[in-house]
């Protein structure tokens, strides 16, 4: 729903105060004017360095001793008539003294019922507990499409006759030029077309884009990630690769008519070194579409009550961008803590995983999520519901065909002709190897001939992955636990079984 449709319903239901969430004050001000005028209220405005606009009348000048402003409005408010509503700009800060909680604790009471309604005005999030239920949030999304068709066609307007400027824009360009400056504030907007007249005399995609890759650093909390990688790089993981396949034009309008819901996202889960990052950053290539990794760790910023703001920020910024492939990396960093220091942040860790999840559940844009994890004892059990991703996958260390087309991958990539090596008996020699050591194998082969001043021999990849101690050898036990473990949860990367970390008596035929 609009935003300034549920304002309205919150006024008419004569809810008492409401926080408006937003970075863009000129907007949301515009919209309460008009709304007022609709509902014949009358609007003030406050603010710390104007006071209220316009003044209350009042029946008498206070007496006694004067209070500081931010408690001065309050009453102000307090004794006000109804058909009122009252904007407080940046008094977010003020949430913390006590004394203001109180009156407004006061105030919610007594403006109940009554057409008179207090809206404090911030681009950030921070309700005291003791106002949690007096106090109603209403996040104000970034301008729709058809706002920013509006600033458009003005700018457009505005320069059509100025013989400097190519002001032609076909609808197909205005579509564009509206899609791509999705996610910036109108302000934003204007600018970004006023500078794409100036540099460039016409209004150009490419310059909005520009734009928003900084809003997106800007974020600090999601970083664009380049298609490097194609599918191609990843050896194995045969299902995984077919799913991703299947799904590649899913986000289209042609997928859309033909009924096919959007597809919400894939949990990789697995040993390490086995390719899961690799296949997540391939997936962008694989489907043409931008992709943006959140930084897990800093969302958790350390300013506890930040981070709510972060991940709701970071959600906003992402689907801004939609169609987007959204990569969270390690998840379990993030959440982990979830149960033990859910008591000692104040429960803010549980705050900001609730506020994923719900955003999981219940995503409309077409942001794809893309999340990895090897540690699963770290993840909470909510995550793996169904529901909140299409399918959990689980990489496991690569079979004996799949380390051949790894260690193909890898010479390959070091300008070797594959075929020039026997990889079959390098993929026995690596049992047990993930694709991380295989590549090790290589790189350090290349490292030997190098020192010695000769070509890249089979016999240095074979002397080298004798030589290397695989991680899976070390960690055989928690490797196998894993398995066990994902065995009932989750689908199989890759088609065949591989061979289990270490020999054992039921060992599956590889
Ligand atoms: N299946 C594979 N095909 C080709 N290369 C691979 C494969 N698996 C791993 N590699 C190589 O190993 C590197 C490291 O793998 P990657 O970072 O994707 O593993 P990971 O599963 O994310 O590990 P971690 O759990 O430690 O994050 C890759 O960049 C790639 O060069
Ligand atoms: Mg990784």
């Amino acid at each position: 729903m609009d935003a300034i449709r549920e304002v309205e319903i919150l006024f008419r239901a004569k809810y008492p105060i409401l926080q408006i969430v937003s970075w863009e004050e000129t907007r949301v001000l515009r919209e309460l004017e008009e709304l007022c005028r609709r509902l014949d209220r009358t609007l003030h405005v406050w603010s710390l360095t104007q006071g209220l606009k316009p003044p209350l009348k009042r029946s008498a000048p206070s007496s006694g001793p004067s209070l500081p402003a931010e408690l001065e409005v309050l009453a102000q408010v307090h004794e006000a008539p109804e058909f009122t509503a009252f904007v407080l700009k940046d008094f977010h800060p003020y949430l913390k003294d006590h004394r203001v909680v109180r009156l407004l604790r006061d105030l919610a009471s007594r403006l109940r019922g009554r057409a008179q309604t207090v809206i404090i005005l911030s681009p950030i999030v921070s309700i005291p507990n003791e106002l949690q239920k007096d106090l109603t949030v209403v996040d104000y999304g970034l301008p729709s499409p058809e706002e920013i068709g509006r600033v458009l066609d003005q700018a457009i307007a505005a320069v059509k006759d100025n013989p400097q400027i190519d002001a032609t824009v076909t609808p197909e360009d205005r579509e564009r030029l509206i899609h791509s400056a999705q996610g910036l504030t109108l302000d934003e907007v204007e600018s970004v077309l006023a500078r794409s007249l100036v540099a460039k005399k016409r209004f150009d995609v490419d310059e909005v884009l520009e734009e928003k890759k900084q809003i997106i650093r800007k974020s600090g909390l999601l970083e664009y990630y380049p298609a490097t990688d194609q599918l191609s790089d990843v050896g194995g993981m045969e299902c995984l690769k077919e799913w991703l396949e299947r799904r590649k034009d899913s986000f289209s309008e042609r997928a859309r008519e033909f009924g096919i819901p959007a597809p919400k996202g894939v949990l990789l889960l697995g040993v390490q070194g086995c390719g899961k990052s690799l296949v997540a950053k391939a997936i962008a290539a694989a489907w043409g579409l931008p992709m943006l990794k959140l930084d897990v760790g800093r969302i958790f910023g350390s300013l506890v009550g930040q981070s709510e703001e972060n991940i709701r920020k970071a959600i906003a910024v992402a689907e801004s961008v939609a169609p987007c492939i959204l990569w969270a990396d390690e998840l379990e960093k993030g959440f982990s803590g979830l149960g033990g220091s859910g008591v000692s942040d104040g429960g803010t860790t549980a705050r900001v995983f609730a506020t994923f999840l719900t955003w999981m559940q219940e995503k409309t844009k077409p942001v794809f999520l893309i999340a990895t994890a090897n540690d699963v004892t770290a993840l909470p059990p909510e995550m793996l519901r169904k529901g909140r991703f299409d399918e959990i996958f689980f990489v496991d260390l690569p079979n004996r065909k799949e380390r051949e087309e790894i260690f193909a991958i890898h010479l390959r990539r070091r300008r070797r002709d594959p075929a020039a090596f026997d990889l079959k008996a390098l993929a026995r020699a690596t049992e047990g190897f993930s694709g991380a050591e295989i590549e090790q194998v290589v790189v350090g082969a290349l490292y030997t001939a190098f020192g010695e001043h000769r070509e890249l021999e089979q016999k240095d990849l074979v002397e080298e992955a004798k030589a290397a101690v695989p991680l899976s050898v070390m960690m055989a036990e928690e490797i196998d636990e894993l398995r066990t473990w994902a065995n009932l949860r989750t689908r199989p990367a890759s088609r065949r079984t591989p061979e289990p970390s270490r020999p054992r008596r039921n060992a599956p035929p590889v």
